[in-house]
């Protein structure tokens, strides 16, 4: 018995919607669905499987970069339970980069409770200035968008530098205050040795930050980031710099760094 022919039995009219449908199904909805999924996955760092493809910077065991880094004596004072927003090996990894390079002047963008801010002042000579910035309420306006939701930016304000205020270091540290895409950063042009970059984690606001950052620090100093692998913006904007600078992720941390800063360009 011959097979009845499909064109047979399916109207045309029928053939040329399914047509319409299938062509908008591969076009349309399903990468749609991938490009969605891809960009879930992107804030899941271990589990985006392009990541690789698109990482310039290196990552490496920081001793590679700075032999002795962990065989200094470091202090660490008053972490308790809660560090605020780095992992303890972060804290520990921070303080001992300021201690290898023992800078004069180190700016901190977001200073959240000033647990980093105070193992950095433990950490350094004292007559070493510390400057940290943070927004003065959570619900400040802000000239970009801060990635927080309505939610997030009425939660009660945390005191901003609580943890050195009443510390035996409190004396080096400065707490400013403000938005870092408008804070005016002239007085610190060529003065600033290190900076920690952990304010706003969006592009927008890393990118801002990095490049106040370029006009503060002096030849030869140093940045560090955090986030690196964990935030979009700050992944994103480090890996276009990475064409231009030379930056390294700390194997194991959410931390980047860049090292002997080139004031020409
Ligand atoms: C991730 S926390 C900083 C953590 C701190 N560096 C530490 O190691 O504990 C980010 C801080 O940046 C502040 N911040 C966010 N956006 C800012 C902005 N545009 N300007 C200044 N500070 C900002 C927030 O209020 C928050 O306290």
């Amino acid at each position: 018995m011959n097979k009845p022919n499909i064109s047979q039995k399916i109207p045309a009219y029928k053939r040329f919607f399914r047509c319409i449908i299938i062509f908008l199904f591969n076009t349309v909805f399903f990468p749609f669905r991938v490009k969605k999924s891809i960009s879930f996955l992107n804030h899941i760092y271990e589990f985006d499987p392009l990541r690789p493809l698109h990482d310039k910077v290196k990552e490496v065991e920081i001793e590679e970069i700075l032999p002795g880094v962990y065989r200094q004596n470091i202090n660490l004072f008053d972490l308790e339970s809660k560090y605020g927003s780095m992992t303890l090996q972060e804290i520990y990894t921070v303080a001992a980069i300021a201690r290898n390079f023992n800078p004069k002047a180190i700016f901190e963008f977001g200073t959240f409770i000033g647990v980093t801010t105070l193992q950095m002042a433990l950490n350094t000579d004292d007559d070493t200035k510390i400057y940290t910035l943070n927004l003065l309420s959570t619900g400040e306006d802000t000239k970009y968008d801060i990635g927080k939701t309505d939610e997030e930016k009425n939660l009660p304000d945390l005191q901003p530098g609580s943890r050195f205020k009443d510390s035996k270091v409190a004396g080096k540290i400065t707490q400013l205050y403000g938005d870092s895409a408008v804070f005016d950063f002239s007085q610190f042009e060529n003065k600033i040795d290190f900076v920690l970059v952990d304010a706003s984690h969006e592009y927008e606001y890393v990118k801002n930050d990095t490049e106040k950052t370029f006009g503060m620090l002096k030849q030869g100093g140093t940045i560090v980031w955090h986030d690196y692998p964990n935030s979009p913006g700050v992944f994103n904007y480090l890996n276009e710099l990475a064409g231009e600078l030379t930056i390294y992720h700390i194997k194991d941390t959410h931390l980047a760094f860049s090292l002997n800063f080139n004031k020409e360009p």
